[in-house]
């Protein structure tokens, strides 16, 4: 099949999807509590798309080439009986026969109890967003208190239920950078990958300067000094964190530098909201609404043309453009377009 291209020659190949607006925690640089407190619009449950549309939806985009679907949000577990998306999705088949590859991105806080349903289900691998192992840090980042014990255990149910699990570290200046080293001491040799996040200007909300950001390569220097790195071969050209390995087999670390060094060069990913609207970019202001025709009865050619059409004309290139007066553009919430 002819990978479908976009204007800069880059094919679709991921699809992200997030289920729910609404999150069990508030993390100071995604959903901070002075803007998403109680009273914050999140949408309506008839808003959502159903778990049936979604997946209705993914089965098109893999017919369009997509072979990865990551689901994500706000706090996908927080939505209810997703592990049915799941069995949904994994019932989808490729134009070659195969089967599209299943993640998910969660804050962990109830991996614990949905570890062995989720894999079950058919989901293939998992990313757990963990920012600090110190508890004080840890619960003022999430802003609701959670303890990292929690997520520490969610952790190890996933790799229990035979899940391969990566951990995402957002790293803020001031607030978590001191951490930086305890996280990969901890996860060294466990055999799940750790991934350091440049904090990004996501969204409207989230007070972002550059002053706060931490670059991959003053993270990856701090790692090295203490133990040896050495740079390994990207996974896959559009892969968004750059590897390293311990010198001393210990496994390896990422960094994804979407501040400091972006990679919509080859960013093959389109992202789904919770209300079933279409973004190209994770810093777009609008989205393609996909809810409409997917309501008033379009068929799959129909929704794979729209598709097509969105794509094909896709220019997005936002972390190659930024600047400081980019970071104040209206750009869509993170937690509603999901990470
Ligand atoms: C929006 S969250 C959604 C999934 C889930 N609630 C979680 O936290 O993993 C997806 C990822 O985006 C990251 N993220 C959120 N805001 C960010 C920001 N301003 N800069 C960099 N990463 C961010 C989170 O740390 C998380 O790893
Ligand atoms: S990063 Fe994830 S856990 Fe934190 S507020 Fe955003 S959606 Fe929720």
């Amino acid at each position: 099949m002819e990978p479908l291209l976009d204007r800069l020659g880059r094919p679709l190949e991921t699809l992200r999807v997030s289920v729910t607006d609404r999150c069990n925690f508030r993390c100071v640089y995604c959903m901070p509590k002075e803007v998403f407190g109680r009273e914050y619009a999140f949408l309506d449950r008839k808003e959502l798309l159903s778990l049936e549309e979604i997946a209705r939806v993914a089965g098109v985009f893999a017919q369009l080439g997509v072979k990865t679907v990551r689901i994500t949000g706000g706090e996908p577990l927080v939505r209810k009986n997703v592990e049915h998306l799941i069995e949904l999705l994994a019932a989808i088949e490729r134009p070659d026969g195969s089967k599209l590859e299943l993640a998910l991105t969660t804050n962990g806080a109830v991996l614990a109890d949905k570890a062995e349903a989720l894999a079950a289900a058919g989901l293939d691998r998992v990313t757990v967003s963990l920012d600090s192992l110190d508890d004080a840090s840890f619960r003022a980042m999430n802003d609701v208190d959670f303890p990292v014990q929690r997520v520490l255990d969610g952790i190890d149910a996933a790799a229990a239920a035979g899940l391969p699990v990566k951990v995402n570290a957002v790293v803020k200046r001031g607030v978590n950078d001191h951490d930086i080293a305890a996280l990969a001491g901890h996860f060294r040799g466990t055999g799940h990958v750790l991934r350091f996040i440049e904090f990004m200007d996501v969204g409207t909300t989230n007070g972002w300067q550059l002053e706060d950001v931490v670059t991959a390569d003053e993270i990856v220097e701090r790692i090295g000094a203490r133990w040896p790195l050495e740079p390994v071969a990207l996974e896959s050209p559009d892969a968004t964190a750059r590897r390293f390995r311990y010198g001393d087999g210990a496994g390896e670390i990422g960094v994804i530098a979407s501040v400091t060094k972006p990679f919509c060069g080859a960013c093959s990913r389109a992202r789904l909201s919770a209300e079933g609207r279409l973004y190209t970019c994770l810093f777009a202001a609008r989205g393609h609404d996909l809810r409409a025709p997917l309501r008033s009865g379009a068929t799959d050619t129909e929704l794979a043309e729209k598709l097509r059409g969105v794509w094909s004309r896709r220019t997005d290139r936002y972390s190659e453009l930024r600047t400081s007066e980019t970071a104040t553009l209206q750009k869509v919430e993170m937690s509603y377009i999901g990470g």
